[in-house]
């Protein structure tokens, strides 16, 4: 197994393995090396959706994504973050299911709309593009280790609502439509600002700004500008790992100490087809 650093804060990449073929030694390797840099790069891991599935399960149950366009027909636990529809056509711009998918080109922890947001994400690049298209990292312990005392003291004790819709709320084309998509019913949820990792016990900002409605019981105008102050303090490229993508790379993160975004690229032209899967949550963020 070779292990290298790719940013000062943020990832390593692991080659000489197979994920679909992995004894338990290799795995408990990665497990730790998760834990440790929040990030993992596996280039060149040309496996089946089966063996990506059966790599997952190995850290637990899998999410099954509440948008029911997006599930793989032949494997629900396979979301897919693309723009090209399975028969591989590339969608529409303005299809309902494409602007929903737009989204993560915003900021965001995945799964922070449910009550136990996912432990983490495993993310198949197919077919990747390296014009636009890259996919940024945030080290969130980092971030908030970084702030000033007086802030950690203000921040300490806030609860964010999140919710699922706020996503669409967010999409000027989806905003303004009657039919936004079909989704499984989620309530919003209240999570703190500042969790603790259940495993590392380290506290990271809590961010996900394309779930977070506001601060709870905070005047909305204040509420939204300190968020936005956090957002702005935590992607600061010192905190952010962007990675340019090779076909049949697999990018592994931990959704309790990151958040990640997209860079747009030209979705009417080029084929951009990523499959994930996402490791169902363990517990209830725990306040710092
Ligand atoms: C995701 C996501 C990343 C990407 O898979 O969770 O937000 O690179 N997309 O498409
Ligand atoms: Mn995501």
């Amino acid at each position: 197994m070779i292990v290298k650093k790719i940013h000062e804060n943020i990832g390593v990449s692991i080659e000489g393995i197979d994920l679909s073929n992995l004894d338990d030694s290799s795995f408990q390797k990665i497990k730790k090396l998760w834990l440790e840099h929040l990030v993992i790069i596996f280039p060149n891991q040309n496996i089946s959706d089966e063996d990506h599935i059966k790599f997952g399960k190995r850290f637990g149950d899998l999410e099954v994504h509440p948008s029911l366009s997006h599930r793989s027909s032949k494997n629900p636990e396979i979301y897919r973050v693309s723009n090209v529809d399975e028969n591989g056509d590339i969608i529409p711009n303005k299809e309902t299911s494409w602007q929903y998918l737009k989204q993560s080109w915003l900021w965001h922890t995945d799964s922070s709309f449910r009550k136990i947001p996912s432990n983490g994400s495993i993310l198949h690049g197919i077919s990747t593009t390296n014009e636009g298209g890259n996919t940024l990292f945030a080290n969130m312990y980092k971030a908030y280790e970084d702030l000033d005392q007086s802030l950690k003291n203000k921040i300490k004790n806030l609860k964010v609502i999140h919710d699922h819709d706020y996503i669409i709320s967010l999409s000027n084309e989806l905003s303004k439509r009657k039919n936004k998509g079909h989704y499984d019913k989620l309530d919003p949820v209240v999570h703190p600002l500042v969790r603790r990792h259940p495993s590392t016990k380290k506290p990271s900002l809590f961010l996900s700004p394309h779930t977070m409605v506001n601060i709870k019981d905070y005047d909305n105008k204040k509420g939204r500008e300190l968020l936005d102050q956090l957002i702005d303090h935590a992607t600061q490229p010192h905190y952010v790992y962007k990675h340019s993508w090779n076909n049949h790379d697999i990018v592994m993160w931990d959704n309790r100490c990151t958040m990640h975004s997209v860079e747009p690229f030209d979705n009417n032209n080029i084929k951009r087809i990523m499959h994930r899967v996402t490791l169902v949550g363990d517990l209830e963020p725990i306040m710092a």
